[in-house]
């Protein structure tokens, strides 16, 4: 494999870079924190928006490159149940983001076969956002190729709550017995089912902790994380962190 460090500084193409890969080791979903917006905004003295908008530019560029090298689903955390608390102005440019992404990237999203999906709680987003993601959703359906999936308005906890809350009211109407709750059962009463769990997480921004971000799907992860803020990470970055994720012995607690 050739070493990635000699590529940097424009030394060279993503096309290159990709073909540096083990195209038998790609991880099939790659789930991102999108981390950093913010900071890079105010590092260039402009808005917290102007580093989402730069950020949702992003978000085209790094579903491309996971696409050219076969990654299957690529999960973007883009708003989590926590964000609400954030200034309203700001919530509402996030929830006004999907308007102009979709609108101008879907139809090369389609061209590329790209499957959109979403993983959160559909109702609490006004009703322009939903509208937005969910023509998306349709338009894109009977796409087999990358799945493209927005974690919006998404919170681990409260996903694996809801999920005990089903088991618990299936379990007294007498549709599953107790004993037989498996791992898999449980994975098909979380939001993410029938997604498969994540092989590789990276966040950007240099923050070190998960942020109740897919806590179940995450157990057996890698976690690749860079100091770069999102929209400053770009496909080189990502194929890097694919290259680290193929240098892994994942062993699931074997040996
Ligand atoms: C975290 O950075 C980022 C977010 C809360 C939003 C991420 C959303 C996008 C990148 C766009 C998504 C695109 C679509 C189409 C839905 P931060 O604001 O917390 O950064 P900071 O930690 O530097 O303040």
């Amino acid at each position: 494999m050739k070493p990635f460090v000699k590529w940097f500084g424009g030394k060279t193409d993503k096309a290159e870079a990709a073909q540096g890969l083990d195209s038998d080791n790609i991880p099939s979903h790659v789930a991102v924190i999108m981390d950093g917006n913010g900071r890079w905004a105010q590092k260039r003295g402009l808005p917290r928006i102007a580093g989402h908008h730069s950020g949702m530019k992003n978000v085209k560029k790094i579903t491309m490159a996971a696409n050219d090298i076969g990654v299957r689903v690529l999960t973007m955390y883009a708003f989590s149940t926590e964000n609400w608390k954030r200034p309203k102005e700001e919530v509402e440019y996030l929830m006004k983001l999907p308007l102009e992404f979709f609108p101008k990237e879907i139809d090369e999203l389609v061209a590329n076969n790209v499957q959109i999906r979403m993983t959160g709680w559909s109702q609490d987003l006004p009703d322009y956002t939903l509208k937005a993601v969910q023509d998306a959703i349709d338009r894109t359906k009977n796409n087999d190729g990358l799945i493209l999936n927005f974690a919006l308005n998404y919170g681990s906890r409260k996903e694996m709550l809801a999920g005990v809350q089903q088991l618990v009211k299936d379990a007294q109407a007498g549709k599953i017995r107790p004993e037989d709750i498996s791992e898999s059962m449980f994975s098909s009463y979380l939001l993410t089912d029938p997604l498969p769990d994540p092989d590789l997480l990276i966040r950007t921004s240099g923050e070190l902790r998960i942020s109740n971000f897919m806590l179940w799907q995450l157990a057996y992860s890698e976690l690749w994380f860079t100091d770069l803020c999102w929209p400053e990470f770009n496909e080189l970055h990502f194929y890097e962190a694919i290259q680290e994720y193929q240098r892994r012995a994942r062993r699931y607690g074997g040996l």
